[in-house]
């Protein structure tokens, strides 16, 4: 779908070029925006959040696969042989940037058991909002595969790029961020960053305050899938 269908009609920067870009993608599952929108409350508990998070990671990860190749296998069934069709040797890493993305990981993984995973650790400076790197492990094989990065909030999108940029400077082609809630000022950094890379995001809100939180958002996501707040 066009992301406009996502966004939040008051205040939406001018943006609007992405709107139309096919490197972006967001849900529009009315299930997606029901869970969303209990995300948000502030009266939902830890337990809630973190299995909506979840939840909602394993859908968007259907979205982030869907062009996945298949390849023609031959399988008895009970009753006779048919052609049926299997993931012809896609291999995929899972890159949570830490520590939100973390939330997202067993969703994808019950969709793609195979995945490898690879931990990013930024940090937000509190003053200038930049991105610090403090730990980077990733699979040795990592160049070969799908890169899903995970992180719930694309906000000012520094840590999105940091991010992509350290996986291209592994040698990693094929790179795909999924975010639970983007706003215009995140997606426009990122796909003017990067011009391979695809964004999918559950949901596209207004804009970013002065604190470079996400409105109206849900919070800080890494205090609220682990209670640390
Ligand atoms: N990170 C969060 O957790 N929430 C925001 O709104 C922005 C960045």
């Amino acid at each position: 779908m066009s992301a406009d269908n996502g966004a939040q009609e008051k205040g939406v920067p001018v943006t609007e070029q992405y709107w139309d870009d096919s490197r972006l993608t967001v849900l529009d599952h009315p299930l997606v925006q029901h869970k969303i929108s209990i995300l948000r409350s502030k009266d939902t508990t830890t337990k809630q959040f973190r299995e909506l998070v979840r939840e909602l990671a394993l859908f968007e990860g259907y979205e982030a696969t869907r062009d996945f190749p298949l390849e023609p296998v031959e399988v008895e069934t009970p009753l006779e042989t048919c052609t049926a069709h299997r993931v012809a040797g896609k291999k995929v890493a899972i890159v949570p940037i830490l520590r939100a993305g973390l939330g997202m990981v067993d969703g994808l993984l019950e969709l793609v058991p195979s995945a490898r995973v690879g931990h990013l650790g930024m940090y937000r400076d509190p003053v200038t909002h930049e991105p610090h790197e403090y730990f980077a492990k990733l699979p040795p094989d990592v160049e070969s595969r799908t890169c899903l990065i995970v992180d719930p909030m694309l906000a000012t999108g520094g840590s999105a790029i940091a991010a992509i940029d350290y996986l291209r400077k592994a040698g990693v082609a094929d790179i795909r961020l999924l975010v639970l809630v983007a706003c215009p000022e995140g997606v426009s950094a990122v796909l003017e960053h990067d011009p391979e890379v695809r964004v999918y995001a559950c949901q596209m809100d207004r804009e970013l305050n002065d604190r470079a939180y996400i409105l109206p958002g849900l919070g800080d996501a890494g205090d609220r899938i682990f209670g640390t707040k």
